[in-house]
């Protein structure tokens, strides 16, 4: 049976794929947009997938938020890494529960939600940033999904080496990730996971040449274009916007070194 929903509760309210809002059920509270006005208890005693009438009469749908719903809404002081990428990095990580990762820097804390999402509740990410203020900001994010008993975050810089040690994975979105991939080579296990984000190609070349120089193999980069659709009976056709780059994914695997073969 489908689940009531009570104050306290977070939900989607879904006017348009443009128009969403994401709201806690509070007591004696309104909610406003530019379609009206909603009591928030009219809410309560609902269940998702329902919907609630503003005071200009337009129809609001209650949603249970998905995990790239709430990401869109957290604040994001820095660059943040976008779900097409996020995708495919969680897969070529090899993420599941009980994996532990490590993850420099942590910005916004995006990646950092994925990331703990698909390892909880027996995994922990640790992930590493130099800026106080991005970390508090990240750390406000993640508790907003219930997702900071899952990370520890660390104030401190990547290029001095991470404290962990024997992790599945390690996650490089950072500006000069080249300096910190043999640090990441310590602290992975054989045959361990590795990423990394850049925005330009002279990032990908120095950091793909540290890999190779330090022991990682089966090194791949790869871009991912997503283009939205328009699809109406007769006039199908691609969206004219897009988001033409975010940046290039580099994954690689740890080869130990004392392997008398290598
Ligand atoms: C593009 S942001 C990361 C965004 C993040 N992946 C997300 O999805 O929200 C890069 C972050 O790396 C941090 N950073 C840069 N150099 C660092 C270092 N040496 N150690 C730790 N963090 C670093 C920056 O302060 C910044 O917050």
């Amino acid at each position: 049976m489908n689940r009531r929903i009570g104050f306290g509760d977070t939900v989607l309210l879904y006017l348009d794929r443009k128009r969403r809002w994401l709201v806690k059920v509070s007591e004696g509270k309104q909610f406003h947009t530019h379609r009206g006005f909603i009591e928030l208890e009219k809410i309560v005693g609902k269940s998702f997938g329902d919907s609630v009438i503003t005071s200009t009469g337009d129809k609001l749908y209650v949603l249970k938020p998905t995990l790239v719903d709430i990401l869109n809404f957290f604040e994001r002081p820095t660059q943040v890494l976008y779900p097409k990428d996020l995708g495919l990095l969680l897969l070529k990580l090899d993420l599941e529960p009980g994996k532990r990762v490590i993850e420099a820097g942590t910005g916004s804390g995006v990646a950092t939600a994925a990331i703990a999402n698909a390892v909880k509740p027996s995994g922990h990410v640790y992930s590493y940033e130099v800026n106080l203020e991005f970390l508090n900001k990240a750390r406000q994010n993640l508790s907003r999904l219930d997702l900071l008993k899952y990370v520890t975050l660390k104030h401190s810089d990547a290029r001095d080496g991470f404290d962990e040690i024997d992790v599945d994975a390690v996650f490089l979105d950072l500006g000069d990730p080249w300096n910190v991939v043999s640090k990441a080579y310590l602290k992975l296990k054989g045959s361990g996971t590795l990423a990394s984000f850049s925005p330009t190609m002279n990032q990908v070349e120095k950091t793909v040449s540290m890999m190779k120089k330090d022991g990682f193999i089966d090194i791949e980069t790869c871009e991912l274009l997503l283009r939205h659709m328009r699809v109406e009976e007769g006039r199908f056709r691609p969206e004219t916007r897009m988001v033409a780059h975010t940046g290039y994914l580099t994954f690689a695997r740890k080869a130990n070194r004392e392997d008398p073969e290598v």
